[in-house]
């Protein structure tokens, strides 16, 4: 017998419906920083630079209330550190109490607060003294963290110490496409460290500083990590062994030799060396973005050292802005990954897709709403979504040409209108009735109400 048809996936009592986003991205004129550095030397796909990207830092309070107007309930944005610390030793009250006065009107909205410590840019200073090769960045971070715990600690609900680490580090240090687009094994390993080493120190410094979130309960916090699902391609014969093995190693590098070092306590064979110290269980949530399938294909013509295409679609799966698979299942299949890894509590710190003209987003966010309610129906406990992203913005590599935001700006229109994209306000329907229902479904993305509701 089939199963009757379901109208409606609800979620439950307080799931936070948020967006996502990262302060070098939107705020503009991060100017003491190695990505503003590294941007001027030409190296940005569209031949952007940052610059003022969406001017976040002066219009938070128009964004605010236009979040406010589409009734989403949090919002996750970062500090820079290159802005507070611009000079070694010298922090920036002006920069922490404009700081205060957006985390100030995010409360006034209600927002939930999910706030980004390090999300991959630095000081140029830092940069300049070899970044995280050097063994006095951690204990710089770690007095960086320390001062805005102690000046905005009252604020976040959700901490987020950094954001991916690993994609700095392996983009950065082994494939050089980031800066400071290092090619070494080596340097991935020593880098990774020091990130985890930050990680537990501003974990426990949060802990002892801010014991309590505003209310009332333990401090919530975690890392935002990136879990591309890697598979191999599985070509026939040897290719199909080294894609094997290529997959293994980088499911490894990306994410599960991070999960192993920070679940145990002891460092995983990627990550290699002595015991890092408070890493073990420094989680209180688990923070997931999650975006594709990542397939990796031999490719003997190609001329880097490891010959592998990270790019191709299997056949029948729809690509994005980005050119990545559409894979909503995968959502699923992280979540459950996770959550048997932990058993902790899980947020969406991201999901989201490259989309200028809005015709695919709709599905994807539906669809891969589904799988995040699936895994809650599978009794995963999961306290929200934060949706990537509020704005168009600058998308660091590829500069503002892959737009991922609910709302439309152009990065070039002098006036930088907000302009909401209809997938807003889908977004908007979902937060406000805490569900996605069959109407809903029917009325922006049709071609999706057979996955989600499973008829
Ligand atoms: C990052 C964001 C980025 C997004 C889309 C995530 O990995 O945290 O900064 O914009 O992916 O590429």
């Amino acid at each position: 017998m089939h199963a009757l048809p379901r109208d409606s996936l609800n979620f439950p009592d307080n799931f936070i419906w948020g967006t996502s986003s990262a302060g070098h991205q939107i705020e503009g004129s991060n100017e003491f920083s190695d990505w503003w550095a590294w941007e001027q030397e030409g190296l940005i796909e569209d031949g952007t630079v940052s610059g003022r990207a969406m001017d976040y830092w002066n219009r938070h309070e128009e964004d605010h209330a236009l979040m406010a107007k589409l009734a989403y309930k949090g919002f996750r944005l970062g500090i820079e550190w290159a802005r507070v610390e611009p000079q070694k030793g010298r922090f920036d009250c002006v920069v922490i109490e404009h700081y205060r006065r957006i985390l100030q009107s995010l409360r006034k909205h209600g927002f939930k607060i999910c706030l980004t410590l390090h999300h991959w840019v630095m000081p140029r200073w830092v940069a300049e003294q070899g970044d995280w090769l050097n063994p006095d960045t951690v204990h710089q971070f770690l007095r960086y963290a320390k001062f805005v715990i102690e000046e905005l600690g009252a604020f976040p609900d959700y901490w987020v110490t950094m954001n991916e680490p690993m994609v700095p580090a392996i983009l950065g240090n082994v494939l050089g496409q980031f800066p400071p687009q290092r090619r070494s094994l080596r340097a991935y390993r020593a880098v990774s460290r020091s990130y985890l080493r930050a990680h537990a120190g501003t974990y426990h410094l949060i802990h002892k500083m801010h014991p309590l979130a505003p209310d009332g309960t333990r401090s919530m916090v975690g890392v935002a990590m990136a879990y591309p699902w890697i598979e191999p391609w599985n070509s026939p014969g040897p290719a199909g062994w080294y894609e094997r093995f290529a997959a293994f190693i980088a499911r490894r590098a990306a994410f599960e030799g991070w999960d192993h070092t920070i679940c145990t306590g002891k460092p995983h064979w990627i990550h290699g060396g002595p015991a890092i110290a408070g890493i073990q269980n420094s989680y209180d949530y688990c923070g997931i973005n999650y975006y594709t399938r990542v397939s990796l294909k031999y490719d003997r013509r190609r001329r880097d050292q490891y010959r592998l295409d990270e790019t191709k679609a299997l056949p029948g799966i729809d690509v994005t802005q980005m050119g990545w698979q559409i894979y909503p299942e995968g959502f699923y299949r992280t979540i459950r990954h996770v959550w048997e890894r932990f058993g902790k509590p899980i947020l969406i710190t991201e999901n989201g897709i490259a989309d200028d003209t809005d015709t695919q987003r709709p599905r994807y966010i539906v669809e891969h709403i589904a799988q995040v309610h699936r895994a809650i129906q599978e009794g995963i406990p999961i306290l929200g979504y934060y949706h990537w992203s509020f704005i168009d913005n600058f998308e660091w590599r590829e500069g503002f040409a892959k737009r991922f935001g609910l709302i439309a700006v152009r990065h070039d229109d002098p006036d930088l209108i907000r302009a909401p994209r209809r997938s807003a306000y889908l977004y908007s329907e979902i937060a406000q009735k805490n569900a996605v229902t069959r109407e809903t479904v029917e009325a922006y993305a049709p071609q999706a109400v057979a996955t989600v509701f499973g008829d």
